[in-house]
């Protein structure tokens, strides 16, 4: 019998095989504060799906269940396997503000995904270039504006070769243009290496220009789940 078959055989109990996420009757509490209400969702391999809502809606603890740093309280969740590479762009950034834009970058340099320090500089050049950061590179990051601090992150986010991306706001202090530019990259990513891509945002409009998925929230509950164009 072939590998795939037995494969198969052995995830139908849990997932369909290009499932990566799947959440059931999720709630989550924070003391009093219920921030997800009953959240039914399923994220396929390759899939780019934006969770959208209003501040406070439930967005960011969605994204914290995914990346497996919030339980829920009741419910279900079925995470990636762990050789499954997740990164993350937090909505806090977490870079460190006393070293450079370089420094930060070389975070995501891991010998076991990259042959040499001389291709992962090459990606890195690349990549800087791609969202004009690249006279930058030897400033710190502390007196850097918001929006140069976002386009760290998710270059350091892409250098470390994720196969999962969870972005929670990354174009929140970026201006019309270079949004799209990290949305253009991004869907350069998912198109050319199928990277799976959940995006929190709060910006509709420029979810709309964008082929993918959406998880509206209002309140902690999913009110709207399903292909972007529609809403
Ligand atoms: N660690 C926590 N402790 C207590 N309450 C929390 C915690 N994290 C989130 N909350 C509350 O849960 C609700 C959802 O918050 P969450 O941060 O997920 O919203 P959000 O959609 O990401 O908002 P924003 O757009 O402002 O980032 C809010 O009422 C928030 O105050
Ligand atoms: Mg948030």
């Amino acid at each position: 019998m072939n590998r795939g078959f037995l494969e198969s055989l052995k995830n139908s109990n849990h997932l369909h095989s290009s499932s990566l996420f799947r959440l059931n009757n999720v709630n989550v509490d924070f003391g009093k504060i219920r921030a997800l209400k009953n959240v039914n969702l399923q994220i396929s391999r390759g899939e780019v799906l934006f969770v959208t809502g209003k501040s406070g809606a439930g967005k960011s603890t969605l994204l914290n269940i995914l990346s497996g740093d919030v339980e829920v309280s009741s419910g279900t969740v079925t995470l990636p396997s762990s050789k499954i590479f997740v990164s993350q762009v937090f909505q806090d950034l977490k870079l460190f503000e006393n070293r450079t834009v370089e420094e930060n970058l070389w975070y995501a340099f891991d010998k076991k995904i990259y042959k040499s320090k001389n291709e992962f500089q090459k990606d890195l050049m690349e990549l800087s270039s791609v969202l004009g950061i690249k006279d930058r590179l030897s400033h710190k990051i502390k007196g850097a504006n918001g929006g140069m601090k976002q386009k760290v992150a998710m270059l350091r986010a892409l250098l470390s070769k994720p196969e999962v991306l969870l972005a929670d706001e990354p174009t929140a202090a970026l201006d019309k243009e270079s949004s799209t530019k990290m949305f253009d990259l991004l869907n350069f990513y998912n198109v050319r290496k199928g990277l799976t891509i959940v995006w929190a945002t709060h910006n509709r409009e420029l979810v709309k220009q964008f082929p993918g998925e959406i998880a509206h929230l209002e309140s902690g509950k999913l009110i709207y789940s399903g292909k972007a164009c529609f809403i």
